[in-house]
């Protein structure tokens, strides 16, 4: 079976996923339940279910053709940097003692991971051609920008999110403050713009796909969140919308 073969019927299933998660929210974070088999420690879950992303995408480029080609050595970078922060960083700085999670969502997230690893580090890696000037070209530029912004929201708003719990606390309290003005999961937001940015930036399918399922997962999960939180604080911001500032 060949690489787009793959990565037709990978993104096919971030369309039948997409509809799924409306219905059912995974059982990670507030939505957490015990009913979904073996739980395994929060923090650690995060680290195990992050690491393929952080190692795939850099082991299959540094052993490929492309390895120093300059944009493709730019884009591994930016995934890095995100990479690194999410396996390594956040889940270090979550103040979530005691909190478990389902060992089958880390294992779904994964096999989520370790995809998009492989379908993006194989692209890079074998397969992509940019011309010299891909660097002043309106789809780099642009995808930069976006990616760049999309970072920015999404660390400024998990930021936030981390720094509303004193030491100790587990509970929660209503965000304030940056994006958080406008839709309840600003952290959400910012990460689909920046893998929007990166498909551009990259121009493949590969990017494409995994802007997809970013957006396949966490639509869905933003629209819970808001619907957690309206029903947890009466007075809950009115105008706040879930994940698009004033649409949705
Ligand atoms: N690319 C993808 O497909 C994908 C998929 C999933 C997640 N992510 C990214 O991973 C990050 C975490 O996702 P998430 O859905 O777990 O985010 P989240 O529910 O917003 O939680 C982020 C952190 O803040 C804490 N927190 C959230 N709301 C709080 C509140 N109102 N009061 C106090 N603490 C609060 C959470 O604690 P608790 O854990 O105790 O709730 C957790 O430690 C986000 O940046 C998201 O964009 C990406």
């Amino acid at each position: 079976m060949s690489y787009y073969h793959l990565l037709w019927g990978w993104i096919c299933l971030a369309l039948v996923i997409f509809p799924l998660n409306l219905f059912i929210t995974a059982p990670y974070g507030r939505h957490s339940k015990a009913s979904w088999g073996p739980m395994i420690s929060n923090r650690w879950g995060w680290v195990l279910m992050e690491l393929p992303a952080l190692l795939t995408f850099p082991l299959i480029f540094l052993y490929s053709p492309q390895a120093g080609r300059p944009v493709a050595a730019l884009l591994l970078a930016l995934w890095m940097l995100h990479y690194f922060n999410r396996s390594l960083v956040f889940p270090l700085r979550q103040k979530t003692r005691g909190k478990q999670m389902p060992l089958l969502i880390a294992l779904f997230a994964i096999v989520f991971n370790l995809g998009n690893g492989y379908f993006n580090g194989w692209y890079q890696g074998f397969m992509a051609q940019y011309p010299a000037q891909w660097w002043y070209d309106p789809r780099f530029v642009l995808g930069g920008l976006l990616f760049g912004a999309g970072m920015g929201i999404n660390w400024h708003s998990d930021n936030l999110l981390l720094r509303l719990r004193k030491p100790g606390e587990t509970g929660y309290k209503i965000p304030a403050g940056g994006m958080f003005r406008y839709v309840s999961c600003p952290n959400h937001l910012g990460e689909i713009i920046e893998w929007t940015g990166f498909a551009l930036m990259s121009w493949s399918w590969a990017g494409f796909a995994f802007a997809l399922w970013t957006a396949a997962n966490l639509i869905p999960r933003a629209l819970a969140h808001h619907r957690w939180y309206r029903q947890h604080f009466p007075h809950y911001p009115a105008g706040r919308r879930a994940v698009i500032p004033w649409l949705l």
